[in-house]
């Protein structure tokens, strides 16, 4: 490659790299984003009070989330931030997972919590967080959290840089889809009665 066209390269795919960086939700135009057809606004609008609920509530029978998203909270919509209250009862999980649009940052304010993720190349990465303790997941890796400790309750606060960072359960898009199971008895190197046997368990 001549010396110019190498330095053009170059600058053309730093900038590529620095438009990755800044990435988040699509930028919006306005301060922000009023739903379709929404009557004039005030303060309220930007306020999302469904976390109150949580304040001296008992611990859930089964793993519990609880999401500010913009479908939850439409003020959102364009900010590229959303939260989770993710509530893990003692020797609940968080089954496998990924978010498409963001990376998590989670905080763990009560309990202790198994954590991990698998990268690209297959490398898992684990943690046994303490309370207090913050983990990040990368975006649209495949992760999960388990609160390993049976007799006591587990809370974490995630943030996300998507007002809609979406979850992929792995269970679910795999088993309870309607993927045909020769599909899935081929990709997964077993029979169809396997492919049944794991269908049967996550049926709604
Ligand atoms: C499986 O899919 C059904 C129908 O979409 C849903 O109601 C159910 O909650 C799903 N099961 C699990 C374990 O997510």
């Amino acid at each position: 490659m001549a010396f110019g066209k190498k330095i053009l390269f170059l600058i053309v795919t730093s900038l590529a790299i620095a438009q990755m960086a800044i990435s988040g939700d699509p930028d919006i135009l306005t301060d922000f984003v009023l739903p379709p057809n929404s009557p004039p606004i005030d303060s309220n609008f930007f306020t999302f009070t469904t976390f109150r609920s949580l304040v001296s509530a008992p611990v859930p029978p089964t793993f519990k989330v609880m999401k500010a998203t913009m479908e939850q909270f439409p003020a959102l919509n364009g900010q590229s931030v959303s939260y989770a209250v993710l509530i893990y009862p003692g020797g609940s999980v968080n089954p496998v997972h990924t978010h498409p649009r963001s990376a998590e940052l989670l905080f763990l304010t009560q309990g202790t919590l198994e954590v991990g993720f698998v990268d690209s190349t297959n490398k898992l990465y684990t943690q046994s967080l303490q309370t207090g303790d913050i983990f990040v997941f990368p975006k649209g890796l495949v992760h999960f959290q388990y609160n390993a400790d049976v007799k006591n309750p587990a809370l974490a606060i995630s943030a996300f840089g998507s007002a809609n960072a979406g979850t992929v359960s792995l269970p679910n898009s795999m088993f309870n889809s309607t993927i045909d199971d020769t599909v899935l008895a081929l990709s997964f190197k077993t029979d169809v009665a396997t492919i049944q046997k794991l269908k049967s368990g996550l049926k709604g």
